[in-house]
């Protein structure tokens, strides 16, 4: 079988500074006799100073053929001025698009060595690892009609929130395949007390849980009480699927729960393709941090573990992405920091390369 192929993506910013530790962990994969064949272009702003595009069709095209898109960050202040249409964030919408990434994977996972730094008690959040999957191509931020008219000598803000059964069923899915690959338990978030939009997607997901997923355990809950639950006790959830706009605020919710951004890996899934791969783009949660930029600050830990979350539902390599998680688990517990991660702490922070190289260090062990 040919080797799980990588678009890797370092764009603007710490983008490439955390996307070279990547490189490292990808690369000890490769020494063990797990080779990917990477693949490196430009996005953001650093393909616009080369190209006068965010992104050019060639990267477009390439990022469809991949098995997975790796991007780090784009943007930064350089590039605030530009024109709307060559802004550093229209590459990473336009890979979004046509790539058709309909499902935003949140985790919310916390490190045993973090839990003192969660707002939460350390106990509500120790051992904490749950999904969010946010449906991320429809919803109200795309429904017509929109805008703001008059009516009656006043305006008025409108916008729509529309799903089509085809569109809930196609997240539902992705958010079933995923609890098969970890607790086999599924929590749906809606408002069908208030909204009809919510009554079809409760009955939509029920029917595809009935049909397709009988062995996954699923279960219903209004979206503005599944807040409140997420931090009572949060550890009750194992995926979660929410439409765009909850699932915009619940994910980042959840992900503050466990402390820093620069912690936080995501996961973007589209259909699946001809190999039965999903189209899949993962990213680091965080920008890419002018106000850190070029200083070695930078934690690799989001985007080291987005490359974990690619092993995991991009490639089926779930004991590789553990692998990479207890690496990381094991440098936090043995004190190694980033500047974020130590808070008013008087201690001395690890760069973005001993970081990396730690990491490394710990998936030989
Ligand atoms: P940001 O996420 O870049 O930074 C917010 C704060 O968190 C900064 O203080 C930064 O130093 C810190 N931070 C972020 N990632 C970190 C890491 N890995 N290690 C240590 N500290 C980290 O968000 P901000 O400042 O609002 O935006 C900066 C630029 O990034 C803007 O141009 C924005 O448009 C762009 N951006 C790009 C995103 C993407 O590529 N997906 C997402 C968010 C913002
Ligand atoms: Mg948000």
């Amino acid at each position: 079988m040919a080797n799980p192929s990588l678009l890797i993506l370092p764009g603007d910013g710490i983008g490439p500074e955390v996307m070279a530790e990547v490189r490292k962990v990808i690369d000890w994969f490769g020494s063990q006799g797990t080779p990917f064949d990477v693949s490196e272009d430009l996005v953001g702003g650093a393909a616009y100073d080369a190209h006068g595009t965010p992104l050019t069709d060639a990267t477009m095209a390439k990022a469809q053929e991949v098995d997975a898109v790796l991007l780090g960050a784009v943007g930064g202040p350089k590039y605030d001025d530009l024109d709307f249409s060559v802004k550093p964030e229209r590459g990473l919408l336009r890979l979004r698009k046509e790539m058709d990434l309909f499902a935003n994977l949140r985790p919310a996972q916390c490190f045993d060595a973090l839990a003192d730094f969660s707002s939460l008690k350390k106990d509500v959040v120790a051992g904490l690892d749950i999904m969010i999957v946010r449906e991320l191509t429809s919803g109200v931020y795309f429904g017509e009609p929109r805008g703001i008219v008059t009516e009656n000598n006043e305006r008025v803000g409108i916008n729509t929130q529309r799903y089509t059964e085809s569109e809930i069923e196609r997240v539902a899915r992705s958010a079933f395949e995923l609890a098969r690959k970890r607790g086999n338990k599924l929590c749906s978030m809606e408002k069908a007390n208030v909204m009809e939009s919510g009554i079809l997607w409760r009955e939509v997901v029920q029917r595809v849980g009935d049909e397709e997923y009988p062995d996954v355990e699923l279960s219903h809950m209004y979206a503005d009480a599944g807040a409140m639950q997420l931090t009572r006790w949060p550890k009750q959830f194992d995926v979660i699927v929410t439409d765009n706009l909850f699932g915009d605020l619940l994910s980042d919710l959840a992900a503050m729960l466990t402390g820093s951004l620069g912690m936080l890996p995501s996961a973007s899934l589209g259909l699946p393709m001809a190999n039965g791969r999903p189209k899949a783009m993962y990213e680091p949660v965080h920008g890419s941090a002018p106000d850190i930029a070029g200083q070695g600050k930078a934690n690799p830990i989001a985007c080291i573990l987005s490359f974990a979350m690619a092993l995991r539902y991009s490639f089926d390599m779930g004991e590789a992405a553990d692998r990479v998680e207890a690496a990381v688990e094991k440098v936090l517990a043995d004190g190694l920091r980033t500047a974020d991660l130590l808070g008013e702490e008087g201690r001395a922070p690890v760069s973005t390369s001993d970081m990396g190289d730690a990491i490394v260090a710990a998936l030989a062990d």
